[in-house]
Parts: C-alpha cells; sequence; structure tokens
C-alpha cells in the first residue's frame, strides 16, 4: 500500500441505520482520533437542514455539496470519518476518500436497517429519502438493492454488522485497522 499508515483516516460508508455515527464515535474514542460526519460539515457550512436542502434545492445540489465536502476531507489525516448513505453514488467521492483513508463498509440487513429507523424517521430532519416514504421498508429495499454492489466495491474492507453491539462491531473494525500495521 502507498498510503502512509501513520496518517490514515478511518472511512465508514453504509445505508442510513447501520450504525456508521455510534460505531464511528466508539472507535474514534477507543483510537484517540477526531470524528467527523460529511452531513454534519455540511449542515454547519449551509446553516439548513439537510431535510430543507433537498426540499428546496434538490437531491443533485445536495450530491454537489456533499462532493464538495468529501473533496475537503479527504485532505485530512488522521481521522474517524462518517459518511452520508449515498455517497458511494458518485465513484468520484470514492476514489478521493480512498487517498487517505481505508473504507469499511458497514453492511446491515434491511430488517436490521428498518429495526434502526422505524423508531425516529418521522422525526428525522437528516435523511429525507426514507422520510417521507409511504412504506419505510419498501423504500429501504430498494435503495438496498440500488447501493449494495457499489458498496462492496467501493470497501476495503466489509464488517457485518447485525445482531452486534457498537462496542463489539468498534473493535472488530479497530484490529483490523492494527493489523494494517503489522503487515507493513
Ligand atoms: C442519504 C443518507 C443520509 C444523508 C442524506 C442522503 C442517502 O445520511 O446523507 O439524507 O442518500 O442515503 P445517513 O447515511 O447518515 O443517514
Amino acid at each position: 500500500m502507498s498510503k502512509r499508515l501513520d496518517s490514515l483516516n478511518i472511512v465508514l460508508i453504509g445505508m442510513s441505520g447501520a450504525g456508521k455515527t455510534s460505531i464511528g464515535k466508539n472507535i474514534a474514542r477507543k483510537l484517540n482520533m477526531e470524528f467527523i460526519d460529511t452531513d454534519d460539515i455540511i449542515i454547519e457550512s449551509t446553516g439548513k437542514s439537510i431535510d430543507f436542502i433537498f426540499k428546496e434545492y434538490g437531491e443533485e445540489y445536495f450530491r454537489q455539496l456533499e462532493k464538495n465536502v468529501i473533496e475537503k476531507v479527504s485532505l485530512y489525516e488522521n481521522k474517524v470519518i462518517s459518511t452520508g448513505g449515498g455517497v458511494i453514488l458518485n465513484e468520484e467521492n470514492v476514489n478521493e476518500l480512498k487517498k487517505k483513508g481505508v473504507i469499511y463498509y458497514l453492511s446491515a440487513s434491511v430488517d436490521t436497517l428498518y429495526k434502526n429507523l422505524s423508531p425516529s424517521i418521522k422525526a428525522d430532519n437528516r435523511r429525507p429519502l426514507l422520510k417521507y416514504s409511504k412504506d419505510l421498508i419498501e423504500e429501504i429495499r430498494k435503495l438496498y438493492e440500488e447501493r449494495e454492489s457499489l458498496y462492496i466495491s467501493s470497501a476495503d474492507y466489509i464488517i457485518e454488522v447485525d445482531g452486534k453491539l457498537a462496542d463489539a462491531i468498534g473493535d472488530e473494525l479497530i484490529s483490523i485497522f492494527n493489523s494494517l500495521y503489522s503487515c507493513s
């Protein structure tokens, strides 16, 4: 690997509801790294919610904002970066993130995603693609089917999250991350 190992980012990809935020924070705390969420950066820099951006300006505009943020955070080092579920829709995003990062796909079944998302989706102003769907599990299934192969092809490693706690998933990911150092 030509990337510098002492400064790598840990990049989390996966569907909404896979646990990128809670697992990312768990890892960041354990490794004493800074946690970054690309949706948070979009919200902070625009002063608008993601729901509002989709409604007022459309998804394409959101994807451009997302791309700009990915370009920026891809230059960082030694961070845990949680990305929005649609980041893999643009191959350039993935290429940018790979320059200084190792990409982990948090793979969850449709049932797990539904279980995690359904209690709060109606009050959620970060997930307009799912919030306004008439049939949440069907919409999750549709996005999952559209995206699953992209998540897999974008990832350096795949972590199965079904039935596991964030703490255990964090440890699993950290042990893969640490093994990169012992192999170098
Ligand atoms: C999206 C997922 C969201 C957010 C936006 C679009 C998607 O992020 O970026 O609503 O296309 O799947 P999370 O994956 O954090 O929910």
